[in-house]
């Protein structure tokens, strides 16, 4: 399962061990217990508890990051506030003014869960039709929204930062095939994955495309898309930027919000949109599952650093 934190789960127990700290693994991994009373020290989920609660919830919240990050002159991905009717009372949205959003961007909106990750029913929406849609699936859950303006992304790059210190940085590249002008699109993307994992992507391409769109023959040389949003959970690839002018200009951008909402460890993802760099989000948690099967060793790194701020204050065992 992508989303259970089974490598940070391993670093931990590694980090534990070595340092002779007790640990104690609850709830199927998501919740740790590090240390003896009455110097516990809890990780709950991918949470490490080195934030502070506000800006975690500011982090989760990517209308009030967004607009937080406008107003401190950081440029960033406007993200507009909609409240899911169930917590409004309302029987329904306020259509007219949401539909209002496709008149100021008749290129397309981008609608997500506002406390979303993992690009899960993060959808594109550029009729009336479609951007009801999506909302209504995302209230049905009782989930307010986040709205943006659909916008061309050059480039997604992701900075872990730790304390100000980037630990990892890495671009995320979007799977794409190219035509041979003799299989279709959805044998070409099979073609990337293993077998094991065919079930799971037929369920992926399925949500980007129409079944005729994946029957038909790619022409030779025509490239495709086979994911539209950046995450790793929809296939895109870690490449990692251990130096360099682009590490550098990411880096400071992410630093730079980091400050804004007063975040020690997090993942802020920067995006390139017409040769500009912005903050697209700031995510408390550090995720690193998909991240680790291309390279583990980086969930160990991140892990102990983490660690050693919780435990250099706070000795154990
Ligand atoms: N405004 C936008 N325009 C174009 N693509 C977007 C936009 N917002 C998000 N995306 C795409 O969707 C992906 C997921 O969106 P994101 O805001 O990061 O949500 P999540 O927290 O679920 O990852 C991004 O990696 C990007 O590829
Ligand atoms: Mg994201």
């Amino acid at each position: 399962m992508v989303n259970h934190p089974h490598l940070q789960l391993a670093a931990v127990t590694r980090y534990c061990a070595e340092r002779g700290i007790a640990l104690d693994v609850r709830e199927d991994g998501w919740l740790l217990i590090l240390g003896d009373a009455p110097r516990r020290h809890f990780i709950f989920g991918y949470d490490f508890g080195l934030n502070s609660a506000v800006a975690h919830r500011l982090a989760c919240d990517k209308a009030a990051t967004a607009s937080l990050l406008a107003a401190s002159g950081i440029p960033a991905i406007p993200h507009a506030f909609v409240l899911a009717p169930a917590l409004t009372g309302a029987r329904e949205p306020d259509w007219p003014s949401i539909l209002e959003l496709l008149e100021s961007h008749p290129k397309g909106l981008v609608v997500k869960p506002n406390e979303g990750t993992s690009g899960r029913a993060v959808t594109r929406a550029t009729t009336a039709a479609e951007l009801k849609g999506s909302l209504t699936r995302i209230f049905a859950t009782g989930a307010s929204a986040a709205i943006a303006p659909l916008l061309q992304i050059a480039d997604e790059v992701r900075v872990i930062l730790l304390d100000d210190v980037p630990l990892i940085v890495y671009r995320k590249q979007r799977p794409v095939v190219s035509g041979d002008g003799g299989h279709s699109l959805r044998e070409l993307a099979l073609a990337t994955v293993p077998v094991q994992q065919h079930a799971q992507l037929l369920r992926r391409l399925a949500g980007e495309f129409d079944a005729s769109t994946l029957d038909a023959i790619l022409p030779r040389g025509a490239q495709r898309l086979l994911s539209w949003r950046h995450n790793l959970e929809f296939g895109a690839q870690p490449v990692l930027l251990t130096a360099g002018a682009l590490r550098e200009a990411c880096t400071a951008l992410a630093r730079a919000a980091a400050r804004v909402i007063g975040i020690r460890y997090t993942s802020i993802d920067v995006v390139l949109v017409d040769g500009h760099w912005q903050v697209l989000e700031i995510n408390s948690g550090v995720k690193m599952e998909v991240l680790g099967r291309h390279a583990p060793e980086l969930v160990e790194t991140a892990c102990f650093a983490a660690l050693d701020k919780v435990f250099a204050h706070h000795p154990s065992g």
